[in-house]
């Protein structure tokens, strides 16, 4: 065995160096994906592949990943829309139309929430339903099958956890035989998942709003009564109606009060 050429060893020492950015900027930018993470520092990388000097490389990728990251092309809510796009918008046009409308009502009221869980909220929004696509699809469950998607793509567990637990999931997985995969991720029952189901149960499928209503009238007639959703509406019906209604009321005092101090009186 011969001694291995100087530029090999440059090369395997740059890949470390590689390696051990993309952990650092993963651990240290909790709110971007560590999917978006790696992708962006292989594709900077790439473009020093004939480099001569490699001395620089990793702070030339480190500063072009860092601003793509401050300049939000990277931020979750983003990542979130360009994925569910690239999962709905050709698949399922109605399924896309609906996520848009849950989307631009999260944006609405985001309002409501403090400041840093924003992000998180309209996030979720856009991929609630990703888990109907066929790529996203395992169990045929779209709450689980979306939020182990997102799980395995390394995004805040928050934004796993809930969309696994949209609009009453919990009561549907007990019925599917689906709960102990369920349960891994935890129902976080605050300001921010009931916003969510707020949204989601005052969208129509094709995006409108509509009053909550009229959207059990929707689902019960869509799918029928032998559907497990609508067979768990006897079990998480009060559940979907409680979220909503503490959510119009947090809507309603926002009005009222301004958000700032809305959201010091839901604290
Ligand atoms: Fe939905």
């Amino acid at each position: 065995m011969g001694t291995p050429e100087p530029s090999t060893v440059a090369h395997a020492r740059l890949d470390q160096q590689i390696q051990a950015l993309e952990t650092r900027l993963a651990r240290e930018q909790r709110r971007v994906p560590a999917s978006v993470i790696h992708d962006r520092v292989r594709q900077e990388r790439a473009r020093f592949a004939n480099a001569r000097v490699l001395t620089f490389v990793p702070i030339l990728v480190e500063r072009a990943v860092r601003a793509g990251i401050r300049s939000g092309a990277e931020s979750l809510p983003g990542w979130a829309e360009r994925t569910a796009r690239e999962l709905l918008a050709t698949e399922l046009p109605r399924r896309w139309a609906h996520t848009q409308g849950v989307a631009r009502a999260a944006t609405r009221i985001a309002h409501l929430v403090a400041p840093a869980e924003s992000d998180t909220l309209i996030a979720a929004a856009w991929l609630h339903d990703i888990g109907y696509a066929s790529p996203v699809n395992v169990t045929g469950f779209h709450p689980l099958d979306g939020a182990r998607y997102l799980h395995d793509r390394g995004v805040d567990p928050r934004v796993c956890a809930l969309v696994a637990h949209h609009a009453g999931a919990a009561a549907v997985a007990e019925l599917l035989g689906l709960s102990h995969e369920l349960a891994r991720f935890p129902d976080e029952r605050g300001p921010v998942r009931d916003a969510l189901w707020y949204c989601d149960m005052t969208t129509s499928p094709t995006g409108e709003p509509v009053s909550f209503t009229d959207r059990m009238a929707e689902i019960e007639a869509r799918r029928g009564p032998d559907d497990p959703v609508v067979r768990a509406l006897a079990v998480n019906r009060p559940e979907r109606a409680a979220a909503v209604r503490r959510t119009q009321r947090r809507i309603d005092l926002a009005t009222s009060l301004g958000p700032r101090m809305a959201r010091m009186s839901a604290a």
